[in-house]
């Protein structure tokens, strides 16, 4: 199966290498040629949970590639747009492109871009942290969900499901996919500004009370515009959710977190900022949450003048 993986991050460097170590054809398309480069020349290397060597080809121009089946979008949120307008030969009629990215957003423009048919979003609890370009640490296992975002049956988007699962990549499909999007997306409201802010590990968060009760607030605005939008969320006390994941995840460093400490653009506004447009549509009250954004916010802003 020809298959794309956009955005050489910690997903999508642990996707490809999955993939390729079983003989799919697989692509890595970064937007920076010199990295897309140095990656082709070196190859993957998974290290940690998991150990892969393995080669994939890479590239910054989609024109390169040519038609594929599938498609696995896995740059930052507010990469989506521009990465998926740039995809030209690779998305036709029936190439599937699939988001796996962090936040709410992106299955809307992929839909407004691609089409819904051909649109598929899921969310992973694989966790991984990029070592350098091409190298990076697998550091959670956890199964990966996929679903339509429309109410249509799955229909040939199950080669997907085949794929990732004989990749070694455990994963089942959903018919609620917007579910499991918000209930991941309450978690990352809980976990990952504050934790880029205090630059805590997920599971030192619950050890000082003060962030620990931020922590709280800020998924009970969250867990509250849910419920005003009539979404299920896939567990029944947010707050107990979220600290059972800093459990689970203590010695990671949030997605976020290491974006700051990379001096790196964060995806805020696919998630604490999206609660509080969200919030404001809806009216309700959403103050730690856009505190928080506003925190991140200055802190992406001022990367110059830190230390
Ligand atoms: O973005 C992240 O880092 C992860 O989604 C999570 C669940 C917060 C664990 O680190």
């Amino acid at each position: 199966m020809k298959v794309t993986i956009i955005g050489p991050g910690a997903i999508g460097t642990l996707l490809a290498a999955f993939l390729a170590r079983k003989n799919n054809e697989v692509w890595l398309l970064d937007k920076y040629t010199e990295r897309a480069l140095k990656i082709g020349k070196g190859g993957i290397r998974v290290e940690g949970l998991t150990k892969i060597n393995a080669k994939v080809k890479t590239t910054s121009e989609a024109k390169e590639i040519g038609h594929q089946d599938a498609v696995i979008l896995c740059v930052k949120s507010y990469d989506t747009e521009e990465a998926i307008k740039k995809t030209g030969a690779l998305v036709k009629e029936d190439t599937l492109v699939l988001t796996l990215q962090n936040g709410i957003g992106n299955t809307q423009i992929l839909n407004d871009i691609i089409g819904e048919d051909q649109v598929l979003a899921g969310i992973t609890s694989q966790a991984a942290t990029i070592i350098r370009p091409g190298v990076v640490r697998h550091t959670g296992k956890g199964e990966t969900v996929i679903g339509r975002t429309t109410k249509k049956p799955l229909g040939r988007a199950r080669v997907l499901l085949e794929l990732l699962n004989k990749a070694g990549m455990p994963t089942r499909t959903t018919k609620d996919i917007n579910s499991l999007i918000w209930s991941k997306l309450i978690i990352n409201s809980g976990i990952n500004a504050i934790s880029a802010i205090t630059r805590l590990k997920n599971g030192a968060l619950l050890d000082y009370p003060a962030a620990r009760e931020l922590m709280r607030q800020a998924v009970s605005e969250a867990a509250r515009v849910a419920k005003r939008k009539r979404i299920r969320l896939n567990y029944d006390d947010p707050i107990q959710k979220v600290e059972s994941v800093c459990k689970a995840s203590g010695e990671n460093l949030s997605s976020m977190l290491q974006d700051v400490l990379r001096k790196k653009k964060t995806e805020i506004d696919f998630i604490n900022g999206a609660i509080v447009r969200q919030g404001k549509s809806l009216n309700i009250a959403t103050t730690v949450n856009e505190t928080l954004t506003n925190l991140i916010k200055t802190i992406e802003n001022s990367y110059q003048q830190q230390q």
